[in-house]
C-alpha cells in the first residue's frame, strides 16, 4: 500500500515535470504513443487538452481511453492528431523507424519525442532494470542524437527544439533524457 503509494507519487511528479518540457509544443487533440500508466496523458488532459492513449499492452491506470494495437499499424486514420507523443517508447519498439512513421502518419502536425541518450553510460541496464519489472519488451533499439537527427531528416521533418538533459529523475542516474520537437512539412 506504502509502496504503491510512493510509486504513484514518483510517476505523477515524473509525469508533470514532462508536461513543463513539452506542454507549451503541444497543440490540439494529442495521441499519446506507448502512454504507459497514463499518467503523462493525465497531466496533459488537466490543461483542457484531449488525449487518445495508445499501447501494445494495457498498464493504463487512469480513466483516460486506451486503445490497444499490434504495435506496428496505429488504428486511426491518418492526420487524425494535431500531436503525436512518443515519451519513452520508440526504443521498445522492434522497429522504432516503422513505429516513427505511423506516429508521421497519424499525425497532423506535430511530433514530441522524449528518448534516452543511447550514449549515456547507464542507459541499457537501466532499461532493463526498470522495463522487465513491468513485464515491458526491452529490444534496446536506443540511438544517439546524431542518430535521431538523421532519421527525423530522412523522415523530411523539420526540427523545431531539440533540448538535451531533461526531466532528471534521481532514481534514474547517468541517464541523459532528451526531447525531440518535430513538424511535418
Ligand atoms: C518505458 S514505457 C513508457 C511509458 C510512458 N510513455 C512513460 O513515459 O511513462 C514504454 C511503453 O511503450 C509501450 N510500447 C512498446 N512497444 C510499443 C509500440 N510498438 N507501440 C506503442 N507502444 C509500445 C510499452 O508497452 C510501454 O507501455
Amino acid at each position: 500500500m506504502m509502496i504503491s503509494k510512493i510509486y504513484k507519487e514518483l510517476c505523477t511528479n515524473k509525469a508533470k515535470k514532462i508536461y513543463e518540457e513539452c506542454g507549451k509544443y503541444i497543440i490540439g487533440g494529442v495521441l499519446d504513443v506507448g502512454s504507459g500508466r497514463g499518467y503523462i496523458a493525465k497531466e496533459i488532459s488537466k490543461y483542457g487538452k484531449n488525449v487518445q492513449c495508445l499501447d501494445v499492452k494495457d498498464h493504463n491506470l487512469t480513466d483516460l481511453p486506451l486503445k490497444i494495437y499490434d504495435g506496428k499499424r496505429i488504428p486511426f486514420k491518418a492526420g487524425s492528431f494535431d500531436t503525436v507523443l512518443v515519451c519513452y517508447v520508440l526504443h521498445h519498439a522492434d522497429d522504432p523507424t516503422g513505429l516513427l512513421k505511423e506516429c508521421i502518419r497519424v499525425s497532423k502536425k506535430r511530433g514530441i519525442i522524449f528518448e534516452d541518450n543511447a550514449d549515456s553510460l547507464l542507459t541499457k541496464p537501466l532499461d532493463i532494470l526498470f522495463n522487465r519489472l513491468h513485464g515491458v519488451d526491452t529490444p534496446l533499439n536506443f540511438r544517439s542524437i546524431s542518430q535521431w537527427i538523421k532519421e527525423f531528416k530522412k523522415l523530411n521533418l523539420k526540427i523545431i527544439k531539440i533540448k538535451r538533459g531533461v526531466e532528471k529523475q534521481w532514481f534514474y542516474p547517468g541517464v541523459e533524457h532528451i526531447m525531440f520537437v518535430v513538424d511535418k512539412v
